[in-house]
């Protein structure tokens, strides 16, 4: 039974596909065991309740530094044993000792074809804000392992999706999600789960 973590900190839609493919078996052998979030109103919170998922949050502003918040973060990891943590809208940078002690076992899902639209300071919207401001015709999405870079650990899984005309950065976002992110990321955790993709613990 491959042990997930999910980390999140806004709606949580990521999250939600990863629960629905367990749902319906698209993904088997995988339980996820805890979700934790860095803002505590995070529907993505709501979404793991509602599914009866452990749900923790770990808030920056409760934690008089940025060492002490990383150490609750690894803290909230570590007790829930996962094999696997998966940043799913996740916005908070981990730790080198988070990194480190989970070396090859942590995958992010990133809203374009790396190495496109992806590094410091590109995350949700601003992704696609680039991409049509550069105007390509194709983006997608990308899961990978998280190293102590941005956006820099090895390549896993990619989807492309087009570009249509008269794209905004909102419909192009939702079409990413729903044609490239809530496929490859459950697809991700299935070849893991069922070892077709090897991470550190297996
Ligand atoms: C999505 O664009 C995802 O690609 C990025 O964070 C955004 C929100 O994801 N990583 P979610 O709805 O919270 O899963």
């Amino acid at each position: 039974m491959l042990k997930i973590a999910v980390m999140v900190s806004g709606g949580g839609t990521n999250l939600q596909a990863i629960i629905d493919a367990i749902a319906d078996g698209r993904i088997h052998d995988t339980v996820i065991v805890r979700v934790i979030s860095n803002k505590k109103d995070a529907y993505a919170l709501e979404r793991a309740k509602k599914a009866g998922i452990d749900a923790v949050s770990v808030t920056r502003d409760e934690y008089k530094d940025r060492e002490d918040f990383d150490r609750a973060l690894l803290g909230a990891l570590d007790e829930a044993e996962p094999d696997l943590v998966v940043l799913a809208g996740f916005l908070v940078v981990l730790s080198p000792e988070i990194i480190r002690k989970y070396a090859g076992r942590i995958i992010n899902i990133h809203p374009s074809l790396i190495p496109s639209f992806c590094g410091e300071g590109y995350y949700g919207l601003r992704v696609h804000e680039e991409a049509l401001k550069r105007g390509v015709k194709v983006t997608g999405a990308t899961v990978h392992f998280v190293d102590e870079g941005c956006d820099t650990g090895p390549i896993i899984m990619q989807k492309a999706v087009y570009v249509e005309p008269g794209d905004t950065p909102e419909i192009l976002q939702k079409r990413v999600m729903e044609q490239a992110e809530w496929k490859i990321l459950p697809e991700t955790i299935e070849d893991i789960a069922q070892g077709r993709i090897k991470t550190a613990r297996q």
